[in-house]
C-alpha cells in the first residue's frame, strides 16, 4: 500500500509530466531529433516517409508468409543432407530456438538473433540479458544492424528481421547441429551470419558475410550489439538499485584500430570479464544503453536515434545497462562480399582473453573453428546411424533425437525458454540428469561418467539424493520440496535413477573399475574434505537400501515428496508403485552389476529383494483392469477405478512391465487399458479423469486445467515408457504407432499450426483431449522425452542394447518392415547390422552371422576394435 505521502508525491510527479509533455516541449523534442539526424534520416522520420515505409512493410510481410505458405502450411522444411532445419518464415507461432556451446559456455539463439549466454551457470553467471516473455518483436539480448546509406536516405535492417521488423525479400534461418545460419536476401544485398561456439572455448562467434548483389556500389555499416546482465541472473531483474551501480564497460582502442569493449560487475572485475571485439577495427562503438539508442531511448531498438548519425558515440559506461556495439563500415562493389567475426567472450582479464581474442581474428580459425564443429558433430552422431523404412524415424534417430539427448544433457532443465534459469527454481536435476545420460551414454560414455560423477557427490550418506545442484557451486537443496513443511524433505525416485546410469555406463564401456572410484556423499554442514566418501558402488548399495528401508504399510516404497511426477504430493505416509517398480528395475540392473563383479552374495541378496517387491506389488496394487499408482497416507488407492479423478496413470502400468514385475496377463490388461483410456491421435495422455479444482490433498496436478501438463495432459516423457513396455510385450505395431504419434518431424506437415512448438525437437508436453487446445505442444527441448523416446527407438523398437557380454539385438518392429540397418559403435568396434523380417514378424531372432560365421543366441559379443564386422540378423518365429 502506497503510504499518503507517497500517492502525494507521484500526484505531483504526474502533474509534472503532464506540464511538462504538452506540445511544446514535443516539437522541440522532434525537432532536436531531427536535427541530430543527418538530413536524409530526418526525411525518412517525416509523416509520409513513415506512412510509406509502413505500406512498404505491409507489402512486404506477405510475401515472406505467402512463400513459406508454398511449402504446403508449413513453416520451413528439413534438409537432412546439410543435418538442418530450414525456417523460411520469422513468423513462428512462439518463440522457436537453437542451442549453441555447452553449458561450460554457451546458451540459446532464437531464430530472430536473441541470445541467452552464460559462462557454467545460468543462474550465477549470465552473460546477456534476454526477458522471454516479451513479443516476439522486441530486442532480446542480441541484434545485429544492417545500415545501407544511399544518397538521399538511410535504411536500418536486420537479417534477424527483430527489432527493425523490416521483411526481405528472401529469408531463411537455418538450425543446424550447435549453429544457427541466417542468410536475408533484399535491398540489393545477400547478408549470411551464422552464429556458434567453437569446441572447448569461451566466446561466441558471430560470423557475418555482405554480398553487394545489386548493380551499384554500397556504403553498408553493419552495427552488431549485445545486452549485457548482470552475472546473477535473477538480481537483474529484480534490483534496479544495487545492480546498475555495479555495471561497468570500458572500451580498449588497439593501435590498429580494433576496439575491445570490457564489460563487468564491480566485484568480479578481477575474476571475469565479457569482452566484444572483432576481426575488423572499428569505426566506432557504444557501450552504454541510452547513448546507442539515443533520446533517452525513445525510439527503441527498432529505430536507434543514434543510428541515424554518422557514426556511434563511442560510449563507456560507469554504470546502467551496458551494452556493446561496434560499427563496422564496407563500401561494396557489386559481387563483392565484406565480412567480419565478431566474438562474445568471458575470461579471468582481457589480458588472459588476448590468446582466444587473437586467434578468432583471423577468419581462417574462424573457418577451422567451424569445420571442427561440423567434426564433433559427425563423429557423435556416427556412434548410431540407421537406415529403416520410415523417413521421419531416420530424420529423428540420425540427427535430431541424439542433438537433443546432447543438449539435455548439457542443460538438464536449467535453461531453456521455458525454464528461464533465474535464481534457484532450478539447478542440475538428479532425476532429470540422470536419464539424460541414458540418452548420450552411447555417443558420449566418458563424459556422462564425468556427470555421473558430480550427481553421486550430491548424494546424502543416507542414501537419497539432494534434487538439484548449482554447477558452478557444487551446492545442492531440496528442490520444491523446501516449499512445504508438513511434506517429506525427499523425493521417493531420485537415487534410484543413478543405479540405472551407472549400469548403462558399465555396459557400454566395460569398465568395471570405475565402481571402485571413491566420491564423497553429500554433507551441507561439513566442507567437501570432511564429507564422508563411498565407492561408487557402496553409492548405489545406499541408495538401494534407503528404499528398502523405506517401505509403507503395503510394502511399497514411500512417495517421499514426490516420485517422477513432481505434481502428486501427498501426506506424508503416501506410498509410491512407480517407486516400486523404478525400485525393481534398478535392482536387476544392480543384479547385472554384481554378476559381472562376480559378487553372488549381493547377487542373492538383490534378488530376494527384487521378489518381495514384486510379490508386494501384485498382491495389493492390482485394480482388476490396470494397475493403481499410489496409496495415500490412509493406505486409499490414487489411480485406481474407485477414484473420480486420475482413475488411471500412464506410468502405473509401463513401469511394472519395463521392471518385469508384471506377470504376462496383467501386463497385456494393463497395456491394452492404457490404448483405450490415455491414448490419443496426440499422444498417450499422463492420466485420466484430469482434476477439475484445487484439491490440496493432492497438490499441485490439480492447480492446472483438465488436460493440462501432469493433470491428464500428453506429457510426452511418459510416452515412450509405453512404448518399451509394448516391445517387451512384443507389440511391434503399436509401439511404432505410439513413436509416430509424438514424432515432431511429422508434425511438420500439417499439424505444426496446432503444435506450435518446434518440429525439429521434443517438447515436453502437449495439450490433452480434455482440452480445448488439444494438441498444442510447449516447453520445448529440456525434457526427458528425448532421452527416453531416443532409447525407446534404438533399444527397444530396433533393439541394439549394450550389454556386459556384448550387443544383444532383439527388435520389436512394424510388421510391415522388411528390413532395416542399423551402424552401431560399440567398445571400438563398428557394428553394421541388417536385419531382415522375411515372414513379417515383430518379435523374434531366427539366426545372426558375424562376418559370414553363425553364432548362438542374440548377443554379439564383443569384437575387435578399430574394424568394421558384418552382422546379418534374420527375424522370424
Ligand atoms: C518435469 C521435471 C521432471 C519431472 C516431470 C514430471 O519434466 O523436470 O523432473 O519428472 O516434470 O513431473
Amino acid at each position: 500500500m502506497a503510504t499518503k505521502k507517497q500517492s502525494k508525491a507521484a500526484k505531483k510527479q504526474t502533474k509534472a509530466v503532464a506540464k511538462k509533455k504538452p506540445k511544446a516541449a514535443a516539437k522541440k523534442q522532434t525537432k532536436a531529433v531531427a536535427k541530430k539526424q543527418p538530413k536524409a534520416a530526418a526525411k525518412k522520420q517525416t509523416k509520409t516517409a513513415v506512412k510509406k515505409q509502413a505500406k512498404a512493410a505491409v507489402k512486404k510481410q506477405p510475401k515472406v508468409a505467402a512463400k513459406s505458405e508454398t511449402v504446403g502450411g508449413q513453416y520451413g522444411y528439413f534438409d537432412d543432407a546439410n543435418k538442418e532445419y530450414v525456417l523460411r518464415n520469422p513468423a513462428t507461432p512462439i518463440k522457436w530456438c537453437n542451442y549453441v556451446g555447452t553449458l561450460a559456455y554457451g546458451g540459446i539463439v532464437d531464430t530472430t538473433g536473441g541470445t541467452v549466454l552464460c559462462k557454467g551457470d545460468p543462474a550465477l553467471n549470465r552473460i546477456t540479458k534476454y526477458i522471454s516473455q516479451m513479443p516476439c518483436s522486441d530486442f532480446k539480448g542480441s541484434t545485429t544492424y544492417i545500415r545501407i546509406k544511399e544518397k538521399d536516405s538511410i535504411k536500418i535492417l536486420s537479417p534477424f528481421v527483430v527489432p527493425t521488423c523490416t521483411m526481405w525479400d528472401k529469408w531463411e534461418c537455418r538450425i543446424g547441429l550447435s549453429y544457427t545460419k541466417w542468410v536475408a536476401e533484399g535491398f540489393g544485398l545477400k547478408v549470411t551470419v551464422v552464429v556458434f561456439v567453437p569446441s572447448k572455448s569461451s566466446t561466441l562467434i558471430q560470423d557475418i558475410s555482405i554480398e553487394n548483389v545489386s548493380r551499384k556500389n554500397m556504403e553498408i555499416d553493419v552495427v552488431p550489439v549485445y545486452e549485457f546482465s548482470h552475472f546473477d541472473a535473477l538480481k537483474q531483474l529484480t534490483n534496479a538499485d544495487w545492480v546498475p551501480q555495479t555495471m561497468t564497460v570500458e572500451a580498449h582502442k588497439e593501435k590498429d584500430g580494433h576496439v575491445i569493449l570490457e564489460q563487468y560487475a564491480f566485484m568480479k572485475k578481477q575474476y571475469a570479464v565479457n569482452y566484444f571485439t572483432a576481426s575488423l577495427p572499428a569505426d566506432s562503438f557504444d557501450g552504454d544503453r541510452r547513448e546507442f539508442l539515443g533520446f533517452n531511448e525513445i525510439t527503441g531498438w527498432a529505430a536507434p536515434a543514434t543510428l541515424y548519425k554518422g557514426k556511434l558515440s563511442n560510449s563507456t559506461a560507469l554504470r546502467g545497462d551496458n551494452i556493446a556495439a561496434q560499427m563496422f563500415k564496407f563500401k561494396l562493389a557489386p559481387k563483392k562480399v565484406g565480412r567480419v567475426a565478431t566474438q562474445l567472450g568471458q575470461e579471468k582479464s582481457i589480458a588472459d582473453a588476448m590468446p582466444a581474442i587473437k586467434k578468432y581474428r583471423d577468419l581462417k580459425n574462424v573457418d577451422k573453428a567451424f569445420a571442427d564443429l561440423a567434426d564433433f558433430w559427425k563423429n557423435y552422431l556416427t556412434a548410431l546411424q540407421v537406415r529403416t523404412p520410415d523417413s521421419s524415424f531416420n530424420s529423428m534417430i540420425n540427427v535430431h533425437n541424439p542433438r537433443q539427448c546432447h543438449t539435455t544433457k548439457n542443460w538438464s532443465r536449467y535453461l531453456s525458454l521455458y525454464q528461464l534459469g533465474f535464481g534457484s527454481d532450478r539447478g542440475i536435476g538428479y532425476r532429470d540428469s540422470s536419464q539424460d545420460l541414458l540418452g548420450v551414454m552411447s555417443h558420449m560414455p566418458e563424459e556422462a561418467r564425468v556427470l555421473a560423477e558430480n550427481l553421486l557427490s550430491v548424494q546424502l550418506e543416507g542414501g537419497n539424493a539432494m534434487h538439484q545442484y548449482f554447477p558452478s557451486t557444487m551446492e545442492a537443496n531440496e528442490g520444491d520440496s523446501r516449499e512445504k513443511e508438513d511434506r517429506p524433505k525427499y523425493y521417493g525416485d531420485d537415487h534410484l535413477w543413478i543405479v540405472l546410469t551407472v549400469a548403462s555406463y558399465l555396459k557400454e564401456t566395460g569398465n568395471l573399475e570405475f565402481l571402485k572410484k571413491e566420491i564423497p556423499f553429500y554433507n551441507k554442514k561439513k566442507e567437501l574434505e570432511a564429507r564422508e566418501k563411498g565407492t561408487v558402488l557402496e553409492h548405489l548399495k545406499r541408495s538401494l537400501a534407503f528404499s528398502w528401508n523405506d517401505r509403507g504399510t503395503h510394502g511399497i516404497p514411500h512417495l517421499g515428496f514426490a516420485d517422477w511426477n513432481d505434481t502428486v504430493n501427498l501426506p506424508t505416509g503416501a506410498e509410491s508403485l512407480f517407486n516400486a517398480s523404478l525400485f525393481a528395475k534398478a535392482l536387476l540392473e544392480m543384479i547385472d552389476i554384481c554378476e559381472a563383479i562376480e559378487d553372488r552374495e549381493l547377487v542373492e541378496k538383490y534378488k530376494n529383494w527384487y521378489e518381495e517387491i514384486k510379490a508386494q506389488v501384485n498382491k495389493t496394487a492390482w485394480d482388476g483392469e490396470w494397475y493403481v499408482r499410489w496409496f495415500d497416507e490412509k493406505g486409499e488407492p490414487l489411480g485406481s477405478s474407485k477414484n473420480k479423478y486420475n482413475k488411471i496413470d500412464s506410468l502405473g502400468q509401463s513401469w511394472p512391465v519395463i521392471s518385469g514385475i508384471a506377470p504376462a496377463e496383467y501386463a497385456k490388461t494393463a497395456l491394452d487399458s492404457v490404448n483405450k483410456l490415455l491414448n490419443t491421435e496426440n499422444g498417450i495422455k499422463l492420466s485420466w479423469p484430469g482434476y477439475n479444482g484445487f484439491d490440496p490433498h493432492v497438490g499441485g496436478v490439480s492447480t492446472y486445467p483438465p488436460g493440462a501438463k501432469e493433470n491428464g495432459g500428453i506429457f510426452l516423457h511418459a510416452n515412450p515408457w509405453v512404448m518399451i513396455a509394448e516391445t517387451i510385450i512384443g507389440n511391434g505395431d503399436r509401439a511404432f504407432q505410439y513413436y509416430n504419434q509424438i514424432n515432431p518431424a511429422a508434425k511438420n506437415n500439417g499439424k505444426i499450426s496446432e503444435f506450435e512448438s518446434e518440429p525439429y525437437c521434443y517438447p515436453q508436453n502437449i495439450l490433452g483431449s480434455e482440452h480445448k487446445q488439444f494438441g498444442l505442444a510447449r516447453n520445448a527441448w529440456l525434457s526427458g522425452t528425448s532421452s527416453w523416446t531416443y532409447q525407446a527407438a534404438t533399444q527397444y523398437i530396433l533393439g541394439i542394447k549394450a550389454t556386459f557380454k556384448g550387443l544383444s539385438v532383439n527388435p520389436c518392429i512394424p510388421k510391415v518392415w522388411k528390413e532395416f540397418s542399423v551402424s552401431r559403435k560399440f567398445r571400438d568396434a563398428v557394428y553394421e547390422i541388417s536385419v531382415k523380417n522375411p515372414n513379417g514378424v515383430s518379435k523374434g531372432v531366427k539366426s545372426v552371422t558375424i562376418n559370414g560365421n553363425a553364432i548362438e543366441g542374440n548377443v554379439l559379443p564383443i569384437l575387435p576394435a578399430g574394424k568394421k564386422h558384418i552382422v546379418v540378423v534374420v527375424m522370424g518365429e
